[in-house]
Formats: structure tokens, C-alpha cells, sequence
């Protein structure tokens, strides 16, 4: 039988993230689950393992509910202080919190700063020419959206091998997301991008398959002539997606969700 939520009064989210297993969120679960196992709190009291909550600078990190209490630096001692302190006062301890509802500042003893996107600059790129260009995000959680949005739009926007084979996104019909790989599927091909991390067991063709560079350009000369570059881990294209120089929509969208950039000034060489 499924934990009976009637009974609950606390969550615990503990993360079982990639960086919080690493710094102790095993040690961390364990201990929380045996205090409660001990202390007859079983019933009223759920523990979740999470993945990663997205504070990972604070690992091994949880969330108590009620409250949005989030915590870092947690270990097998200090997470007994903090049910205690939940459980039987109903506070928080103050000193392990990166963070409470209606707090203005992240309390981390790590806090890194926001990674952004280097400007445009200037390069001769041996197959475009002088271009302007910079390096997007290639995680899923900014290649998957990008692929999402051209599907949506459809467009305008061609998508171009290193072979000359091309699709224009005005013929895509969809794109599917499936283990490690988007399937994106036009009037007449179905083709495959591998977005996500691919673990060290799987194919090494597969592994060396990721989109791992999305590389933003402009040529200097014909400013209105931009696009994407894909690549891979070796820095070999495995494609561009060029956008219709008369139509600024996706460009824009590039520039505000790919590359939270507000403003550029686009330059050029004439
Ligand atoms: S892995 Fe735990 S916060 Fe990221």
C-alpha cells in the first residue's frame, strides 16, 4: 500500500542528484529514514528522493515542506537536527538554510556566479568567413527548447548537413524526445540528434554523437545571413541551422532564450 498522505505533516525532499550523491545525500537519507523508523514518526512524516534540485554548489541538499525551506551542507548528523527542529518545534535551523520563503538573498557559502554567454566577436572561420559568433548552452535544456520552438513555429529556418542535405523547418511535422535522442521528423526524413548525456556504458558511436557546441554566428560582411551551428565534442559540425535572412523571429528568439542577451549590436564590416 502507497504511503497514506492523509497522516502527513512534513515532506523531506531529499536530493538524489548526481552532485549530492557525490558530497553524501545517501548517508544523508538513510540517517533521515532511520531516525523516523525510530521515533514512530513513520506515518506522518515523507521522505522523497529528488533529482537534482538545482543547487547543486550546496550539496547534499533538501527542501522541507511546509515552509520552503531549503537546505544545504546537510550530512548524517546535522539532518537529524533538522527534523527535530521541524518535527518537534516547528522551525528551521536557521544556520543550514540557503534559503526560506520570502528571502531575498541565497544563504549559500558557495554561491558561483551565473555562467553567461561571451559577446559576439569577431573570428575568420575557415569554412564561413569572417563571422561574428559566440557559444550557446548545449545542454537538452536549451537544445531540446530550441528544436521545440522551430517545430512550433515552423521556422523559418533550413536545416543543413555537412553533406548538403537540407530541410526546411516549414516542413516539420514533429520532434520527439526519447532516451538520449530527438527525433525530428520532416514531410520526407526522419533524422536524430543526440541531446542528452549518454552514461559510459552506452556505444561509444552514440557517446561521441551529442550536440555538445551551439555556436551562434552572423557573417560580418552580410549581417542578416546567421544561424546555428551544432557540433560535436571533437568540434566536428554535425549541422547548421540557418535562419531566413528577411525574418527576424527565430534570430530574436535566439538571442533572448538561447543566449539572454536583452540587446546586441549587431555589427558589420561594410
Ligand atoms: S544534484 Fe543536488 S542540487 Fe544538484
Amino acid at each position: 500500500m502507497g504511503k497514506n498522505l492523509t497522516q502527513v505533516t512534513t515532506t523531506f525532499y531529499v536530493c538524489d542528484g548526481g552532485s549530492c550523491r557525490k558530497a553524501g545525500s545517501d548517508p544523508v537519507m538513510r540517517a533521515t529514514r532511520a531516525y523516523l523508523r525510530n521515533q514512530g514518526l513513520w506515518d506522518t512524516t515523507h521522505t522523497i528522493k529528488t533529482r537534482c534540485i538545482g543547487r547543486c554548489e550546496d550539496a547534499p541538499a533538501a527542501i522541507v515542506h511546509p515552509g520552503d525551506y531549503w537546505y544545504k551542507n546537510l550530512d548524517a548528523q546535522n539532518v537529524i537536527k533538522v527534523m527535530k527542529k521541524h518535527l518537534e518545534e516547528d522551525k528551521p535551523v536557521e544556520e543550514l538554510l540557503v534559503f526560506k520563503e520570502g528571502s531575498t538573498v541565497i544563504n549559500s557559502d558557495k554561491e558561483r556566479p551565473k555562467k553567461v554567454p561571451k559577446p559576439f566577436s569577431l573570428v575568420e572561420d575557415e569554412d564561413l568567413g569572417l563571422i561574428y559568433s559566440t557559444r550557446g548552452f548545449s545542454t537538452d535544456q536549451y537544445t531540446y527548447p530550441l528544436f521545440l520552438y522551430l517545430a512550433e513555429t515552423k521556422g523559418p529556418a533550413t536545416l543543413t548537413f555537412p553533406h548538403g542535405q537540407t530541410h526546411s523547418f516549414r516542413d516539420i511535422q514533429s520532434v520527439e524526445y526519447g532516451k538520449y535522442q530527438l527525433e525530428v521528423v520532416f514531410n520526407d526524413a526522419t533524422l536524430a540528434f543526440t541531446l542528452a548525456g549518454i552514461p559510459k556504458t552506452e556505444p561509444m558511436a552514440l557517446q561521441r554523437s551529442r550536440v555538445l557546441v551551439t555556436e551562434f554566428f552572423y557573417e560580418a560582411f552580410r549581417p542578416e545571413k546567421r544561424g546555428i551551428r551544432l557540433k560535436d565534442k571533437m568540434g566536428r559540425l554535425l549541422a547548421i541551422i540557418w535562419l531566413d535572412p528577411a525574418d527576424d523571429t527565430v534570430w530574436n528568439y535566439c538571442l533572448k532564450v538561447q543566449l539572454g542577451m536583452s540587446e546586441v549590436l549587431i555589427q558589420s564590416e561594410d
